[in-house]
């Protein structure tokens, strides 16, 4: 991996003021992926010490430095998760338990729960989590009214397109990455979709109305059941909707941001979101707002990285600090400071053949951070979810639109050469 030297350290996490400490400093903090050793580091300025729980394949060396205690556990496996960490909590007492990784949200709920932690109920991040029961969810109460359904076999596949017509999205009830999500004009393709779900090894997937229209998503933080929409987000993505850049503050007009706010809190409010962070997605239609998904963390594709450069808050410091009870509530959304946009690298499938221009990249005015993680010799996959991109440049500018098109004459600049082989 090429990692050129970002500058996102220097934005301090200044709306932080330390009072009183809860009752300890110790978090047990559950799972992580690429980003876990960055995210733990922002626990070490405030002296938290933490209890982490990771699988064993997954656990880094690196991480050595930031963890006091590791325990290495299938941590999907509650009955072994609960005992463990009663034992821990009875050893080595901690206020909180934690996780911003989709795959252990669940699990930190279900340690909540045994543990009476503050923190989200089973239900509320099982409803998240399962985009099916989520759109259940809210049909029931009315709330952005969208026809979905489980689906099992090509003969679902076919009522549904005949009961709610065409188009449809047709993707995994709990996947992410955008991995295995079908859109169908034509009954014609459905066929061909069925091969893939199939090679997907997907039991069972959601089949749902096409949402038509420009989509963001929106970053919020929830303090004992009171929601603050701290951005919203506009997101540029491929035709098979792989997310390739996004842009803070999205450009909506006055009216429209206050209705996308107003949709956001009853939204929460509806799957009881009641402590931390959450990232929501959603399509304006013609219709009206709708929710595509919403998951209690901060949002993936450095989007916290961009509400850092754009509004001066690091939402996952403040994930780790509000549940310890070290960070005072938001009372308002905060003020805009900057823009932020990131664009993805996606460079032609093949092999690498050579990477230039990341010397003169690095010189270019506005630049916050730059990544390229593949190297020369790397196969390059054709962009079938978001782990096939080769990486991402990120900009700030005066403006959302300078920070855009200052973002996208970086990525211009670095050339990744494939050949096919
Ligand atoms: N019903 C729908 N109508 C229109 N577009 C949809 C619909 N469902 C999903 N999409 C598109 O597909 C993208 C990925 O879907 P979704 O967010 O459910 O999957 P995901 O794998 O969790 O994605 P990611 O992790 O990249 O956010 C959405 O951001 C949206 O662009
Ligand atoms: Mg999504």
């Amino acid at each position: 991996m090429i990692y050129l030297k970002g500058y996102i350290e220097n934005y301090k996490p200044f709306f932080m003021s330390l009072h009183t400490m809860s009752s300890t400093n110790r978090i047990l903090y559950i799972g992580g992926g690429r980003e876990i050793a960055e995210t733990l580091k922002k626990a070490k300025p405030w002296g938290l010490e933490i209890i982490y729980i990771q699988h064993k394949e997954r656990f880094r060396e690196e991480l050595l430095p930031y963890v006091d205690r590791v325990v290495l556990i299938d941590y999907e496996d509650i009955d072994v998760l609960i005992p463990i960490c009663k034992t821990l909590q009875s050893l080595f007492p901690f206020a909180s338990a934690i996780s911003m990784n989709e795959d252990a949200l669940i699990p930190t709920a279900y340690v909540c729960d045994a543990l009476g932690l503050p923190g989200n109920s089973i239900e509320t991040v099982k409803t998240l989590k399962d985009k099916s029961l989520m759109r259940q969810r809210l049909n029931q109460l009315g709330f952005s009214p969208v026809a979905a359904q489980v689906g099992y076999t090509l003969s679902d596949m076919l009522t549904f397109v005949q009961d709610n017509g065409l188009p449809i999205v047709i993707k995994p009830t709990d996947a992410s990455g955008s991995l295995g999500v079908f859109r169908v004009d034509d009954t014609a393709q459905l066929e061909e979709i069925w091969q893939q779900v199939q090679a997907l090894n997907l039991s069972s997937f959601l089949m749902e109305e096409y949402l038509d229209g420009p989509e963001i998503s929106v970053e919020s933080f929830t303090f004992h059941g009171r929601h603050v929409v701290l951005a919203a987000t506009d997101k540029v993505t491929l035709s098979n909707h792989v997310e390739i850049g996004h842009s803070i503050p999205a450009q909506l007009n006055a009216e429209t941001y206050e209705q996308v706010v107003l949709f956001v809190k009853t939204f929460l409010d509806a799957v009881k979101l009641e402590e931390g962070p959450a990232h929501t997605e959603i399509k304006l239609t013609k219709k009206g707002l709708r929710i595509i998904e919403s998951h209690n963390r901060p949002g993936g594709d450095r989007i916290n990285e961009l509400v850092q450069v754009a509004y001066g808050i690091d939402m996952k410091a403040m994930t780790l600090g509000w549940f310890c009870g070290v960070v005072e509530p938001l009372e308002t959304s905060p003020q805009l400071q900057a823009g932020a946009a990131i664009r993805f690298l996606a460079p032609p499938a093949g092999i690498v053949q050579e990477i230039s221009g990341l010397e003169v990249a690095q010189q270019s005015t506005g630049l916050v951070e730059m990544y390229v993680w593949v190297e020369v010799g790397d196969r390059i996959n054709v962009v079938n979810e978001s782990y096939d991109r080769s990486g991402h440049i990120i900009a700030t500018g005066v403006t959302v639109q300078e920070a855009i098109d200052r973002c996208e004459q970086i990525s211009q600049q670095v050339q990744i050469i494939t050949v096919e082989r």
